[in-house]
């Protein structure tokens, strides 16, 4: 088979990734009423009420949804292979724009019936509207992050094809998030599957390895499945790594945006964030030192605010580095919070500076 040009790639890989949000948000409202209708016939059967048969019906059963084995492509198994030894912990760069929320965030039955089957559904499968707007926040991001990347690679005076090629990654990236809400009814990493590896099983699923020529679906697995990890590990190939940097920093970029726009809001709808606590003296002095935070060390609302932060450190383009200085991304998460700890007038000024540096560096 004749390759086919990345620039036609690009539009049939964006044609195909409408097609798929809308097979799956469609999928997926239909598995919430499957669940919702064997909640309720569990609670009929029992006439208790404590029945746990809801939520085993239809996952995974439309096209697109599964994370079944790859086809055999070796960039298919190589890389969801990698992804298991990826152990360190989501940036967080998958937890913006509507991510991580679902899960156990427990606020009622809501209109599935107050029944506690229906009640012990993640709340993403109790309520139709509910999924398919989480999933639409997905597609939303995605579009976003297709156009940040582009931007980068733009700005790095990359080759045509290179653009397309991080566009195209941009539309790929996040596509585990949508077989991974309709298996696990949450975006969290931790309580599902990763959906940097889901991502790259499904498009294995779906075939669209056999779209690329062999060493061009190895970058984009690498891309993907590394999107999301706390640190980038040390990837050889120098084109898979400038990929892997773009998507890192253009998925960052329109999280930051969202959480800037969505300053104050529980939009995480997780735990952590509803916790009050102080800040803690030792992640404030990881900020200090501009470190970019694991997830894994976010226990309550403060540490989730200097996580957010933090974000900020893990960044490498220039470009990047002068959107979030002309949004003043820095200031608008910190600042409603100067008083509540002596230090962080201290790191407004300190990442600042950081950013200063970094885009004076770019000149
Ligand atoms: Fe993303």
């Amino acid at each position: 088979m004749d390759d086919i040009p990345l620039n036609k790639l690009n539009t049939q890989i964006e044609h195909w990734f409408q097609r798929f949000c809308d097979r799956n948000i469609a999928f997926g409202r239909a598995e919430v009423r499957e669940r919702l209708r064997e909640a309720k016939r569990a609670i009929k059967g029992s006439g208790a009420g404590s029945g746990d048969g809801a939520g085993t019906g239809g996952v995974s059963s439309g096209v697109g949804g599964g994370a079944s084995a790859s086809n055999g492509a070796g960039a298919c198994i190589g890389a969801s292979t990698g992804a298991g030894s990826s152990a360190s912990a989501d940036s967080g760069a998958g937890s913006g724009a509507g991510a991580d929320s679902g899960a156990g965030s427990g606020d009622g039955a809501g209109k599935g019936g107050a029944c506690s089957c229906v009640g012990s559904l993640p709340a993403a499968w109790r309520d139709e509207g509910e999924f398919s707007s989480l999933l639409e926040l997905k597609r939303a991001h995605t579009l976003r992050v297709v156009a940040y990347a582009g931007d980068i690679a733009s700005s790095l005076n990359l080759p045509d094809e290179d653009i397309c090629l991080s566009r195209i990654i941009g539309f790929l990236h996040d596509i585990g998030r949508f077989p991974q809400l309709r298996k696990h009814g949450t975006f969290s990493d931790s309580g599902g599957e990763n959906h940097g590896k889901l991502g790259v099983m499904t498009m294995c699923d779906e075939g669209i390895d056999k779209w690329f020529p062999s060493s061009d679906f190895e970058i984009i697995s690498t891309s993907i499945i590394y999107h999301n990890v706390h640190v980038l590990p040390d990837i050889k190939d120098a084109r898979a790594l400038t990929h892997a940097k773009i998507i890192r920093d253009a998925d960052k970029l329109d999280i930051l945006d969202f959480i800037t726009e969505n300053i104050g809001e529980n939009f995480y709808n997780i735990e952590q964030n509803a916790i009050p606590g102080d800040f803690d003296d030792h992640l404030i002095q990881d900020i200090l030192d501009h470190k970019n935070l694991s997830i894994k060390a976010i226990k309550t609302r403060a540490d989730r605010i200097l996580f957010d932060l933090s974000l900020i450190f893990d960044v490498y383009f220039p470009l990047s580095y002068e959107i979030i200085k002309r949004n003043s991304y820095a200031e608008k998460i910190v600042s409603p919070y100067i008083g509540q700890h002596p230090a962080i007038s201290d790191i407004i000024s300190s990442t600042i500076r950081y950013i200063d540096e970094r885009c004076v560096q770019s000149q």
